[in-house]
């Protein structure tokens, strides 16, 4: 049996670099090897000041620390690195396709195309190929048969081992995962490369959470994850707009529907809406294929989850707007919170961004302090959207380090991400220092309501 010695992962974004160092850190007789094309991303994975490491997750810089230098690596030189490497991890990124057909559905694949034709033009060994990132049922095929045909004659592998973890508490997730999925081949070799994956883990992960499947289970299975996970949010999004109407109060309900064992408590909290990089992405995805298997009830139920959010998202914004008196032309109105969930720096898709978005619109004056996002990071962001010029975003949207300072003379506070340091501040002091009527829209329903009352706000959250 095939005992892996070295790895490279293509990919040092949120998933290749918090993975690869724990694996690294588990695995010290493991050479690890993270490449990336960007080379400022991996000068900062190599920064000797570890609170310069590109992405900001609790715990990743001890991990960093222990590995890095010893057995972990972080390079720009891929050519090397996949000559060298016994098993090669593409963790590169998949996002949906803006051009072309199945422009804003599909997952775009252009990158994990170029990481298989590079691997086929350098390797003189055998190779396992590991799919890390998350990718449609099938893709394996394809970077076979790219392999196949492009290769130097050497042996390839394919591996499906998708990747579960959350941003914000990845440390914890990788460091103790629900469980491994593993797919692969069904035939000697496969099996044998599977087996060779399976003893990386189980330096530290146990055996019975360690699953093996067949390939195509393994790649379907992320998509369903991710769709299960946001259609959850959906669907207690959906019951808070019935809870405002009816005086129902949502955290009552989902506590009381939580506390059936076939629903469980978790992922029930009802808020302004999903973000990150992957629910919508992979949701999308996933219609997209049934659509072109023509399963289009399949697709329709899916595409559902997505029409949710972008209304509770949009009901969020609109409810701003009315409660202000209709108008928040030239209004100040702060946002705490940018990043789409709390205790990461990630803003893809944030809620915010939308929010941000259509509030301006309206000519609203933002102003936005979050404890991990730089300035640069909100413009770009709003910028992606194409829906006013840049200098107008500029005009239109500021960024403050400062708290108090965010919040200071506005009319109106917005609560878009759940940082925890949002409820110890001081809100007397807020309160004084804002126009009146001092509104509060709690979009996470983070804040002591009744506490805010107390002091003068006019607070609203959601589903209450
Ligand atoms: P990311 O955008 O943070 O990182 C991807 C990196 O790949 C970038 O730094 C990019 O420069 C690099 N890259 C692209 N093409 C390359 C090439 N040919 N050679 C070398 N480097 C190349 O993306 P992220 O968030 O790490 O996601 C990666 C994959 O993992 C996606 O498929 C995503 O769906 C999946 N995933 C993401 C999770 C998350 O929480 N972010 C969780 C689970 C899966």
């Amino acid at each position: 049996q095939q005992k892996i010695k070295s790895i490279c992962c293509i990919g040092a974004g949120y998933v290749g670099g918090p993975t690869m160092a724990v694996m690294a850190q588990r695995n010290p007789d493991i050479k690890v090897t993270v490449v990336d094309l960007n080379k400022q991303r991996i000068a900062d994975w190599n920064d000797a000041d570890l609170s310069k490491l590109p992405i900001f997750e609790p715990g990743l810089d001890q991990v960093v620390e222990e590995a890095r230098g010893r057995n972990l690596f972080f390079s720009t030189e891929v050519d090397q690195a996949i000559q060298e490497a016994e098993m090669i991890f593409i963790s590169v990124n998949t996002p949906t396709k803006t051009y072309g057909k199945g422009k804003g559905m599909a997952a775009d694949l252009k990158y994990i195309e170029l990481c298989a034709r590079q691997i086929a033009e350098v390797a003189t060994t055998d190779k396992i190929i590991v799919e890390k990132s998350t990718l449609p049922v099938k893709t394996a095929q394809a970077i076979k048969s790219i392999l196949d045909h492009t290769g130097n004659g050497v042996k390839f592998q394919i591996l499906s081992n998708p990747e579960f973890l959350a941003e914000g508490t990845a440390m914890t997730d990788l460091a103790n995962p629900d469980r491994v999925l593993i797919g692969g081949e069904q035939t000697l070799e496969g099996k044998k490369a599977i087996q060779a994956l399976v003893d990386v883990y189980a330096t530290w992960v146990a055996k019975s959470q360690i699953l093996t499947t067949n390939i195509w289970s393994s790649e379907l299975s992320k998509l369903v994850a991710n769709a299960f996970l946001a259609q959850r949010v959906s669907s207690i999004n959906a019951i808070s707009e019935l809870c405002e109407a009816t005086e129902a109060n949502v955290e009552e309900v989902a506590k009381a529907i939580g506390m059936d064992s076939r629903i469980g408590p978790k992922f029930l909290k009802a808020s302004v809406g999903f973000g990150g990089s992957c629910f919508q992405k992979d949701i999308l995805n996933l219609v997209y294929i049934a659509k072109s298997l023509g399963l289009n009830q399949v697709a329709d139920y899916w595409e559902q989850v997505i029409l949710m959010n972008n209304h509770q998202r949009n009901r969020f914004a609109n409810n701003i707007v009315s409660t202000l008196y209709n108008t928040v032309s030239g209004k100040k109105i702060a946002f705490l919170g940018w990043a789409f969930k709390k205790d990461t720096n990630d803003t893809r898709e944030s809620a915010a961004i939308y929010v941000a978005d259509r509030l301006m619109d309206e000519r609203a004056q933002i102003t936005v302090y979050d404890p991990k996002v730089t300035a640069t990071q909100m413009q770009g962001d709003i910028n992606y959207l194409n829906t006013r010029s840049e200098s107008e975003n500029k005009q239109y949207l500021e960024t403050e380090t400062d708290p108090y300072k965010a919040l200071e003379g506005a009319h109106a506070i917005a609560v878009l991400t759940e940082w925890d340091e949002f409820k110890t501040y001081n809100w007397q002091t807020i309160y004084n220092n804002m126009s009146k009527p001092a509104f509060v829209f709690d979009g996470r329903n983070v804040l002591d309501k009744v506490e805010l009352e107390k002091i003068g706000f006019i607070v609203q959250s959601i589903g209450k």
